[in-house]
């Protein structure tokens, strides 16, 4: 989407300054260029196959499209930054936090700990890159109207002295439907950079699908937008390198065997392949919680217990921390 809206042909060096003049007459875009045939472009431009061919390697190298090795993948992958749950068990199930360049899901139904996993990482990205953050802000989304700046001061008022600081970090869209949320979503590109955003959360993605589309008729409509939205996700966290966090809500099992709960996440199948890591929370006793990884393509099952307490997201229970 974003390649084929590129129109600059100024930057195809080695190209001669006529045949440019023809391309921008013809205003073909970047990534129409580079989809095209060496036939094609050479008919329509009429001059030699070679040089079409020539041109059109030209714009795919210049938007980036190539192959990697596995190697300059494993780089990439390197280079991609973490935030820090603030629960070291859990930072281990992901090897080391919440990672940029992806989307993860979490899913739980309610008082599991979500929001509040969520309030911890609009904190945590801010921290210094050795203590677990980014230096950067975050953009939160909030369609369910849970959005505390109270929580979120006490949660930082235990780790950090400038919490004022802390809470003008955190650029806050409240949503009222799924038109006005896809309208934050498309200022997300120009905001990131400007704004230096690590981190986005949408607490929940679900809230405007489930309550908007109801019934059958409106399905596939819905499910057309859930992809278009999920693919444009996608798309902002690998070009930006920010790490997305969404939630999502627990809804009956169409399918018992397929999450073994006979439970699984709304949504359906338009969204359930985008996330690179879900991870299922629940409750267990008291503020302790339950965490588990499910079906990431790099880390294998496990399951986690961590804390939800007064300070935010923590390894030990509140009574153990009054004790040390
Ligand atoms: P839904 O949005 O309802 O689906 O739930 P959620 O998964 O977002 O739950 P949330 O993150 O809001 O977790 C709620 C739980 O966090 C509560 O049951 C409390 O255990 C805990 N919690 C929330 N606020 C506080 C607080 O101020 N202090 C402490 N100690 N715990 C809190
Ligand atoms: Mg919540």
């Amino acid at each position: 989407m974003f390649i084929v809206e590129q129109t600059t042909m100024i930057q195809l060096e080695g190209i001669e300054k006529e045949l440019l003049k023809k391309l921008e007459q013809k205003d073909y875009s970047l990534g129409q260029l580079s989809l095209m045939s060496e036939k094609e472009l050479a008919e329509d431009l009429e001059i030699e196959e070679e040089l079409a061919a020539l041109i059109i390697q030209k714009a795919q190298e210049q938007l980036g499209i190539h192959p990697y090795t596995a190697a300059e993948f494993l780089e990439i992958e390197r280079r991609r930054g973490r935030i820090t749950t603030g629960s070291e068990e859990f930072d281990s199930m992901l090897n080391g936090g919440i990672w940029t360049g992806e989307i993860t899901e979490l899913v739980g139904s309610f008082s599991s700990g979500k929001t509040q996993l969520c309030f911890q990482l609009c904190i945590n990205v801010q921290l210094p890159k050795d203590l677990g953050g980014l230096e950067g802000k975050a953009f939160f989304i909030d369609t369910e109207r849970t959005f505390s700046p109270q929580r979120i001061e006490e949660i930082a008022s235990f780790r950090i002295k400038n919490t004022k600081k802390v809470l003008d970090n955190i650029l806050v869209a409240p949503t009222s439907n799924t038109d006005i949320m896809l309208a934050y979503i498309n200022q997300l590109e120009k905001i990131i950079p400007e704004e230096n955003i690590k981190l986005v959360i949408i607490d929940s993605l679900a809230a405007h699908f489930r309550a908007e589309f109801i019934g059958k008729d409106r399905l596939v409509e819905r499910q057309q937008k859930i992809m278009n939205l999920a693919e444009k996700l996608v798309e902002i966290a690998v070009d930006h390198d920010v790490a997305i966090v969404v939630t999502n809500q627990i809804i009956a099992a169409i399918d018992q065997f397929l999450y073994g709960s006979g439970e699984e996440p709304a949504l359906g199948f338009a969204w359930a392949h985008r996330p690179q890591q879900r991870i299922f929370l629940r409750k267990s006793r008291g503020s302790a919680r339950i965490a588990r990884l499910f079906d990431s393509s790099r880390f294998p099952d496990r399951e986690i217990l961590f804390y939800v307490t007064e300070q935010g997201i923590s390894d030990t229970s509140p009574a153990s921390l009054e004790f040390y």
